[in-house]
């Protein structure tokens, strides 16, 4: 039986002789290259990384693949071994789930013998949140990225502009944030709720983004920002309405949907306008990656169909419709955010052939199964299926369960050759309107994505995950983390709302009641 219970599960762990025992004072020694994962356990320990010597060793070994790292406890000592500053990271991170479980006696805790030999499945293991619907601020996204660490996620997918809102501060465009960002009611109408609360009015300074940004870099975690055009551009539309089609004017949405507005394909000035914007942006965050969004533009398509600019670049190109212009516009943009060094990611909607063949899709729902299919084998996937890891969408609708038995092959990805980058799951926020919403959603089914990025699918058993899971439930609770205790329930998914409804909605009401109920006990 082992000892540990550490998830993501490690592709490797066995129990050896001997034991070492670990005080608040135990040095760390830790090469130059690898003081991130040094502060990361010192910070627990209350120690400091040290160059000269340490009973807990951090070293640099040759010839290991990205990311993995070994860890050996014995009598001698305790040793974590990587070639990249990633893999000592997450040994570290290994490390401290373990000493946090290790028997404790005067201060003191010791560590059973014991061998890890670890290296993720996925190189991308990510987590959307969004920031645009309701806004959550640094302090709640930094504590977001201190839980993705611990389980090995590595890239914070950060949606920050949409119809409900620009939450970015441009120098250049100043009425992005002192127009858009503002909307008169904070909680949405729909799913039967009424408006709620006065303005809203939030964004991130330039500041803060950089804060974010290097506070998740310490944390081996790539921020990738989300600005999605052409359609859920409402906010940006009601900054500079001459962006649009036919210039009306539009105000930033209250609602929840998809909406008709959409940035005019054809206007010269839309893309002076994303050039100019995009290499503000692109500077403040350092990543490889740019997320332009692409999704849900069908019915901006047909005001683009009616408009006069876009009609004369569809005949010029000689495409059939709006979807056609679509690709042509991504294209363009594609361009841009190439010239400012960045790769683009967009959704699946909109990518089809005659797309860059570098950009990555995110695929998140299969309009067109087979065209999916056929761009897989072309680009690469980022794997973000709503039927498994849509997190708003209620517990009866996507247990626990559900989101660790996903596989590839559950969604048309079954070859080898079929290019899946890895996988992520999503937290959209038009109900999720608070910090304990938000960790609702994402706890404990975050773990489940953690396992099903990282673990290799041979290794994977929910009854073992569920085990292991307990501690971390533990945990969660001494740390004032939200999780659901819904997952064990009968459902009757006819009966219960599709999404978390934040702190008026009704599954999520169930779930206070129950943590009364546990408080009480
Ligand atoms: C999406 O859920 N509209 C990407
Ligand atoms: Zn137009």
């Amino acid at each position: 039986m082992l000892k540990y219970n550490i998830v993501p599960k490690p592709n490797r762990y066995t129990k050896e002789p001997g034991s070492y025992t670990v005080s608040s004072g135990t040095q760390v020694l830790c090469a130059k290259e690898f003081l991130d994962a040094g502060n990361y356990l010192t910070a627990y320990l209350k120690t400091k990384p040290r160059e000269d010597e340490g009973a807990i060793k951090i070293k640099k070994a040759e010839g290991m693949a990205a990311e993995s790292y070994r860890l050996r406890v014995s009598n001698e000592g305790i040793l974590i071994e990587a070639s990249d500053p990633s893999g000592a990271f997450y040994g570290a991170v290994t490390l401290r789930t373990i000493l946090m479980q290790a028997k404790k006696q005067n201060g003191k805790a010791t560590v059973e013998g014991l061998f890890i030999e670890d290296a993720p499945l996925y190189k991308y293991r990510g987590v959307q949140i969004d920031d645009a619907r309701h806004f959550f601020g640094k302090d709640i996204v930094k504590r977001v990225l201190d839980s993705m660490a611990m389980l090995k996620l590595n890239t914070l997918h950060w949606h920050l502009s949409d119809d409900q809102g620009f939450r970015v501060e441009s120098k250049l465009f100043p009425e992005l944030t002192s127009v858009g960002a503002k909307r008169k009611y904070a909680g949405f109408e729909g799913c039967g709720l009424e408006h709620r609360g006065g303005e809203y009015f939030h964004y991130y300074t330039q500041e803060e983004i950089r804060e974010v940004v290097a506070y998740a870099a310490s944390l081996h975690i790539d921020v990738i920002p989300e600005f999605d055009i052409p359609g859920h551009t409402t906010a940006i539309l009601a900054a500079y309405p001459q962006l649009s089609c036919f210039g009306e004017s539009v105000e930033v949405a209250c609602e929840n949907g998809i909406f008709d507005t959409i940035l005019c394909a054809g206007n010269d000035e839309v893309y002076a306008f994303l050039d100019t914007l995009f290499g503000e942006l692109c500077a403040l965050f350092p990543g490889k990656y740019f997320h332009i969004g692409g999704d849900e533009a069908s019915k901006g398509h047909k005001v683009w169909e009616k408009c006069p600019k876009c009609r004369a670049l569809m005949e010029e190109n000689g495409l059939k419709d709006g979807k056609a212009l679509q690709g042509l516009f991504m294209s363009r943009v594609n361009e841009i955010v190439k010239k400012y060094g960045k790769t683009t990611i967009a959704w699946n909607d909109c990518i089809g052939d005659g797309f860059d063949e570098s950009i990555i899709c995110q695929f998140w729902h299969p309009f067109n199964r087979s065209a999916v299919r056929a761009q897989s084998y072309k680009r690469d996937f980022i794997l973000s299926p709503d039927a498994f890891f849509y997190l708003d969408i209620s517990y009866a609708n996507i247990p626990l369960k559900k989101t660790y038995s996903f596989k590839p092959s559950k969604v048309g990805f079954s070859k080898p050759n079929q290019r899946v980058r890895g996988i992520e799951c999503t937290h959209w926020s038009e109900w999720l309107d608070s910090e304990q919403a938000l960790q609702f959603a994402m706890f404990p089914r975050i773990a489940a994505v953690a396992e099903v990025a990282w673990t290799k699918p041979e290794l994977r058993r929910y009854k073992d995950f569920h085990k292991r899971l307990d501690w971390l439930k533990t945990y969660w609770r001494k740390t004032g983390v939200y999780y659901s205790r819904l997952e064990k329930r009968k459902w009757n998914v006819k009966r219960v709302p599709l999404y978390h409804l934040g702190a008026d909605g009704k599954e999520f009401r169930i779930s206070e009641q129950l943590r009364a109920a546990k408080e009480n006990t």
